[in-house]
């Protein structure tokens, strides 16, 4: 099979489609013939050098992917060969094929195609093993998605918008926060022209936000812990201003506040597959009735995954960038 090679680390250039070895599938596994994989910021740190994947996972990269079931192992029982599936991955999506734990698979959502669906495994259980499952963010209150365009933040709008929740977003750009809008969130902050801070206490008659889904780590932490209101929740997912911060923490003790972060990819394959369980529960119907559409803004064949990384290292997409195999 082909599968896209980082040949040395560095730029996106060093990416090539080079033919390789098809992966083993052992007995919890099913092999999936690809359709798609997408971008996440996590490939471009991989691509140069700056972050190893776990131990044990596939030395290609791509943590999503959706695609037919070409062989399943013997102990899968849910899965057949010839079904459509989409699926979270520690690594191995942007190939031709892939082995994934059958636990990490799921249905292709009615209405989706099989190519767009490989734009949810990742945002979906990112965002709900977070905020939903674990910040317990709940219909009638607030929330703040830091880069509310990107791929995360264009499906947490939809999602906390289908249950309710007034939704604030800080983009960089008018353009990024016109397609937040338009896809649900009630309040648009533009980070490189407003004080998040100061909007936020005033949209909230200066009480502050419930939850916050934080990509910016150490740079925003200090207005981070100001902008949460009585009993706030702060989830970090991402390090994009830095991993230092110099904060004032008497926040956390008077207004009651719950400081927490946590990464997808090195969870253990239990949690994975509880993750991915809660997911169809919960968010599939979301989907399957519209409520919840797939935001991609480009696609790219596998052989030019070079260019998409490029496109992505630009930031000005909006939503998520598919690979198609
Ligand atoms: N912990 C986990 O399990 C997990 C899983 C998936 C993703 N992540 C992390 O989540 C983040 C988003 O991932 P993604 O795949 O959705 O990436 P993405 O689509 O590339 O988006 C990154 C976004 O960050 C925004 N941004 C950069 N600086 C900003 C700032 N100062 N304030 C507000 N927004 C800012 C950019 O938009 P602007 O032009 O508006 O700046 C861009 O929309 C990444 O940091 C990624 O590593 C974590």
């Amino acid at each position: 099979m082909k599968a896209v090679v980082i040949t040395t680390p560095g730029g996106p250039e060093v990416l090539k489609l080079q033919e390789v070895e098809e992966p083993k599938v052992k007995d919890d596994d099913v092999l999936i013939r690809v359709e798609a994989t997408a971008l996440n910021g996590a490939d471009t740190l991989i691509r140069q050098g700056k972050e190893t994947p776990p131990k044990g996972v596939s030395e290609y990269l791509g943590l999503e992917c959706s695609g037919t079931i070409e062989a399943v192992g013997k102990n899968v029982s849910r899965w057949k060969v010839g079904d459509q599936v989409c699926a979270l991955i520690s690594g191995g999506g942007y190939a031709e094929k892939v082995a994934v734990p059958s636990g990490q698979i799921l249905p292709i959502p009615s209405g989706v195609s099989l190519k767009d669906a490989a734009s949810f495994p990742e945002v979906a259980c990112t965002v709900w093993s977070t905020v939903f499952m674990t910040s317990k963010l709940s219909s009638g209150e607030t929330f703040l998605i830091h880069g509310g365009s990107s791929g995360i933040g264009t499906f947490a709008i939809q999602m906390a918008k289908y249950l309710g929740i007034k939704v604030f977003v800080t983009a960089g750009s008018e353009e990024k926060l016109k397609a937040c809008k338009e896809l649900g969130a009630d309040v648009g902050i533009n980070y490189k022209t407003e004080d998040f801070v100061a909007r936020v206490k005033e949209e909230t008659g200066g009480k502050g936000v419930d939850v916050i889904l934080d990509n910016i780590g150490g740079a925003y932490f200090q207005k981070n812990l100001e902008s949460l209101g009585m009993d706030g929740r702060l989830f970090i997912i991402g390090f994009m201003g830095g991993v230092k911060a110099e904060a004032n923490i008497s926040f956390i003790l008077a207004k009651r506040l719950t400081v927490q972060g946590a990464g997808l990819r090195t969870r253990r394959l239990e949690k994975k597959g509880e993750i991915v369980s809660e997911v169809e529960k919960n968010v599939w119907p979301a989907i399957e009735q519209g409520k919840v559409k797939p935001v991609v803004y480009n696609y790219f064949p596998l052989s030019e995954a070079g260019e998409a990384h490029k496109l992505m290292e630009t930031s000005t997409h909006i939503g998520k960038i598919l690979l198609l195999a």
